[in-house]
C-alpha cells in the first residue's frame, strides 16, 4: 500500500519555487510576532490564494472554492474540526463541492505552516470569505494543536468529510 507521504512526495503541486519560500520565511517571521486574525488576509493571499483563488471561488474541477459554501461546516465542531486537518494535511482524492467533482491533491500546509497561522488564515475563511453562522466558534490554537498530534487525523481525513453534510 502506497502512503499518503508517498503520494505527495510524488506530487509537484507539493514543490514550490525557492524563491516563494524564502520570501515566506521573512514574511512568517514578521507575522509570527503576533498572528491573529487580521493577519489572515495575508497568510490567505501569500498561501492558499495561488490555488483556491484570492476570492476562494477556487479552480473549476482542480481547487474547491473556500467561499461562500462553508456555512454548514463552520456551525459544528466536526465541520470545524475537518477544515483544520485539511489545512494540515490537505486533501487527496475525489470530492464534491456544490455538486461539483474536484479530484487533485493539495500539500499538507501544516509543514509549512504554524499553529497561529492556520488559526489566522482559517478565521479569514470562515470570517470573511464565509458568512460565520450561528453556532460558529472561531478556530483556536489548542483545536489545531490537538488535530497536529492526532495520530488519525490525517489518515482519516476523507472518511471524515463523508460523515458532514453535502456542502
Ligand atoms: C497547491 C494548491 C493548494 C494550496 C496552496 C492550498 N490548497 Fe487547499 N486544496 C487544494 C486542492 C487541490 C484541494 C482538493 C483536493 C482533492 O481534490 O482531494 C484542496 C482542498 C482544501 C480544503 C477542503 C475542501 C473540501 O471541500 O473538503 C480546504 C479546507 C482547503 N483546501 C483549505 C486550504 C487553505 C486554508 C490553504 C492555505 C493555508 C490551502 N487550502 C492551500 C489545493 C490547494
Amino acid at each position: 500500500m502506497i502512503s499518503l507521504a508517498a503520494v505527495k512526495a510524488k506530487c509537484g503541486e507539493c514543490f514550490r519555487p525557492a524563491l516563494r519560500g524564502i520570501s515566506w520565511v521573512i514574511l512568517s517571521f514578521t507575522l509570527n510576532a503576533a498572528a491573529h486574525a487580521e493577519d489572515g488576509a495575508h497568510v490567505y493571499s501569500s498561501r492558499c490564494a495561488a490555488c483556491h483563488q484570492s476570492d476562494g471561488k477556487g479552480v473549476d474541477g482542480r481547487c474547491p472554492p473556500l467561499r461562500q459554501s462553508l456555512s454548514g461546516w463552520l456551525a459544528t465542531p466536526q465541520g470545524r474540526s475537518y477544515l483544520v486537518a485539511a489545512a494540515l494535511y490537505g486533501p487527496v482524492g475525489e470530492l464534491k463541492v456544490d455538486g461539483k467533482t474536484y479530484s487533485s491533491i493539495m500539500p499538507a500546509m501544516g509543514r509549512r505552516m504554524n499553529d497561529d497561522e492556520i488559526v489566522a488564515v482559517l478565521r479569514y475563511v470562515g470570517e470573511n470569505l464565509n458568512t460565520p453562522p450561528a453556532g460558529y466558534q472561531p478556530f483556536d490554537a489548542a483545536l489545531v494543536a490537538s488535530l497536529r498530534s492526532s495520530p488519525t487525523a490525517e489518515d482519516s481525513l476523507m472518511a471524515d468529510r463523508g460523515k458532514l453534510p453535502p456542502r
